[in-house]
């Protein structure tokens, strides 16, 4: 068994932040902006969470594939972003849609989250575990992001995009996933409950938050070198496991970080830009809901055919990097 993708849906916060208006809260601009990333505006939550923007895209990708919320046996958030530590943003999505018969849980694999989600699910269907799961990648990243660090301010934004993965007969799709944990320190987001500072055993009597800052810090240079160079091996990895050439491709749907990385990417697999489709102008970086939010559009748009050969590939922290291939079949 496996899962193939019946549905897609996505959810962006309504009020829309473009690079004009930043310039007026930091020591950035447009011209700046535009070039080093090629981002042009991003969407902020301001009344949406990471649960209802989830929500939203869940109930989307459920009608999309036309199943009801109580036939979904799965719900995987990827997530670093959640309203809440406990409960999970799976198990907040479950109530709010009304999918009472689904297992629920977070997963976080940074910018490849959405990508080990749908393994995770996949690995379920072909277990014979489940048989209806919506993986959902979400993010409120403007609750992480240090606002007056314009090196990394500029590039995030929020929004959630879900797929609904039904089994069928079949062979599992490939995948192929990496971490390296040792070079961790390029992009990190500390947490309050670091160490024992909040225990009796620590000595502490309640969360300390003094020192503590709880934003994304990134080291964007590496970050950036990391991209380019493990993103392409890890594609020219999974299509040697698929035994398909790069040429064979219809849309590489790549994390939607930077159009610079995404050009360098298309590059180095000798690849025309054109078969790389690219919404970052319109929503910055959002971590684990880009890929979904992307995949939406080009439903949604009409550009994905059946029959069609994609490539789906993520990267972040962690460090995390993937790719899975896909036929579309819907
Ligand atoms: N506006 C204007 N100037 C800026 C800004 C800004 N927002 N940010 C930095 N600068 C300045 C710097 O201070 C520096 O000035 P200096 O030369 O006087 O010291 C100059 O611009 C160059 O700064 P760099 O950091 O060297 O710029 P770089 O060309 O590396 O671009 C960027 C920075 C866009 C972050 C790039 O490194 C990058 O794209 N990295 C990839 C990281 C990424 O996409 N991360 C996303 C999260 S991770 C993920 O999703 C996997």
């Amino acid at each position: 068994m496996r899962g193939i993708i019946k549905g897609t849906g996505a959810c962006l916060p309504k009020r829309a932040v473009d690079n004009h208006e930043l310039a007026r809260i930091m020591d950035t601009n447009d011209e700046w902006i535009r070039e080093r990333t090629g981002i042009v505006r991003r969407r902020l939550i301001s009344e949406e969470t990471t649960v209802s923007m989830s929500a939203c895209a869940a109930e989307r990708a459920l009608e999309n594939a036309g199943i009801e919320p109580g036939a979904i046996d799965m719900i995987l958030v990827s997530t670093v972003s959640s309203n809440a530590v406990l409960p999970s943003t799976a198990c907040a999505v479950q109530e709010r849609i009304g999918a009472a018969n689904a297992v629920c849980f977070d997963v976080n694999a940074a910018c490849t989250g959405f990508l080990a989600a749908l393994n995770t699910g996949q690995a379920y269907i072909h277990a014979g575990m489940a048989r209806n799961i919506l993986i959902i990648g979400a993010e409120s990243l403007s609750n992480l992001v240090n606002w007056t660090d314009r090196g990394t301010a500029i590039l995030f934004g929020d929004g959630a995009g879900a797929v609904v993965l039904t089994a069928e007969e079949g062979e599992l799709p490939v995948a192929v996933m990496h971490s390296d944990g040792a070079k961790g320190g390029v992009l990190t987001c500390r947490s309050p409950f670091e160490g024992s500072r909040s225990s009796p055993a620590g000595g502490g009597a309640g969360a300390d938050p003094s020192g503590y800052e709880p934003f994304i810090q990134m080291n964007g240079q590496e970050v950036f070198k990391f991209a380019v160079r493990q993103v392409p091996r890890c594609i020219e990895e999974l299509l040697e496991k698929c035994g398909r050439t790069p040429e064979e491709i219809d849309l590489f749907v790549l994390h939607q970080a930077n159009a610079r990385i995404v050009e360098a990417i298309a590059r180095r697999l000798k690849q025309d830009i054109s078969r790389f489709p690219m919404n970052l102008m319109e929503y910055g970086n959002t971590s684990s809901a880009s890929i979904p939010i992307l995949l939406d559009e080009l439903n949604r748009g009409g550009r994905l055919r059946k029959g069609m050969k994609l490539v789906l590939a993520g990267f972040g922290a962690g460090l995390t990097w993937g790719a899975a291939y896909l036929e579309w079949e819907v």
